[in-house]
């Protein structure tokens, strides 16, 4: 068999991943049982009744290049499973794993194993709940570590490290060993060795789960932040809503191996598929979802400040009330008047409607 090439981009261009038509069974026989999976035979009747376990059913997810890709679901809900195929630590019993741009899209499920092995170092690189840091490394040495094993020389893999462990907020810990870091500056550390990698597609498995609520939050600003400059493929698993919902540009939400729901966090909230997602998003914020140009309407520009399309509402409504206007001006990402948001539309649209609170009560 030819290899396919792993030549899939620059680091510099994002790279998209498209997962296709996606199963896996765990078990000694899992080929076997595919046609009774694909014929719907449940989760429950294959492990009750053939002792295989059903982890992923027909996963089809275009993740966006460039963005970050938010994997939500409860425990055991197969997102590790899934996250795992990215990189094909775990192989699939069927389906495709496509990356690149739209013209050179490679199979990672195809790859042989000098192609596998070279996308692994060089095009992915992974962040763990646990941190999985070498204890008997330093920060810098442990920074280093992905580039010692791609042979990059000493003075680059160096300049590399230094800059993202300032990046992360770790100067001066350089000499540091991980056992004298909290958990939140470990996992910066995490952080700033994959991002040392320089690799364009970024795996975060619960990378900020294990972490302290507050430190959690600096956590997901410190990524959001770092991701304005880079613009990584970023794959982020959660099972916390507040969390897929700050970070996720695109949301999968998975649950018993399949996608119940996939979108933004905005469809998500104003549009859960069923009963399972609906209670999950019940008692979100929506101010912090909405973005301004779902409730923008068309008009020429009011006396009022300036907000972008893509503010959350309760950003917008907290500059209306400081200034004390009633609506605001949006603009596009080029500062381009597109309409105008009201202060009454956004409070209607942060609160519920009466329905909904009736059928609550
Ligand atoms: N190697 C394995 N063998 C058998 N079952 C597995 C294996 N790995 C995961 N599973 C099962 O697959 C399902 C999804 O697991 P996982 O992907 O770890 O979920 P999550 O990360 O969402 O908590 C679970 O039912 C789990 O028990
Ligand atoms: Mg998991």
């Amino acid at each position: 068999m030819v290899e396919p090439t792993t030549h899939i981009s620059t680091n510099t261009s994002p790279v998209g991943i498209d997962i296709r038509g996606l199963y896996k069974i765990f078990g000694p026989t899992p080929e076997k049982f595919m046609p009774a999976v694909l014929e719907g035979m449940s989760k429950q009747e294959l492990r009750e009744n053939h002792g295989h376990v059903l982890g992923l059913r027909d996963i089809n997810i275009q993740m966006p290049a460039g963005g970050i890709q938010v994997v939500m679901g409860l425990s055991g809900s197969g997102k590790s499973t899934l996250i795992r195929h990215i990189n094909r630590l775990i192989d699939p019993t069927a389906g495709q794993v496509l990356v690149g741009p739209a013209e050179q899209q490679v199979d990672v499920v195809q790859m042989g194993p000098s192609a596998l092995q070279h996308f692994r170092r060089e095009q992915t690189a992974m962040v763990f709940q646990k941190f999985a840091l070498f204890p008997h490394l330093t920060v810098q040495e442990n920074t280093e570590y992905g580039l010692q094993v791609q042979g990059v020389d000493r003075k680059t893999r160096r300049t590399a490290a230094l800059r993202w462990i300032e990046r992360v907020g770790l100067k001066g810990y350089e000499d540091s060993y991980p056992n004298q870091l909290s958990g939140g500056m470990q996992q910066r550390v995490g952080l700033a060795r994959a991002l040392t990698n320089d690799a364009p597609i970024l795996l975060m498995d619960e990378a900020f789960s294990a972490l302290d609520p507050l430190i959690r939050t600096d956590m997901q600003s410190v990524l959001l932040d770092i991701q304005q400059e880079i613009g990584k493929t970023i794959v982020f698993i959660t099972h916390d809503l507040d969390e897929a919902l700050r970070l996720g540009d695109h949301i999968a939400i998975l649950r018993d191996g399949e996608v119940v729901q996939q979108g933004t966090g905005q469809q998500i909230v104003l549009k859960p598929a069923d009963d399972y997602i609906e209670s999950f998003v019940r008692d979100v914020n929506r101010g912090r979802v909405i973005r301004c140009r779902t409730l923008m309407q068309p008009g020429a520009p009011v006396d009022g400040p300036t907000v972008d399309a893509s503010l959350v509402i309760e950003e917008a409504a907290r500059l209306l009330s400081a200034e004390g206007k009633e609506a605001a001006n949006v603009v596009n990402t080029k500062g381009k008047h597109v309409g105008t948001i009201a202060m009454g539309d956004i409070i209607g649209a942060m609160v519920p409607p009466r329905a909904e609170v009736a059928a609550e009560a």
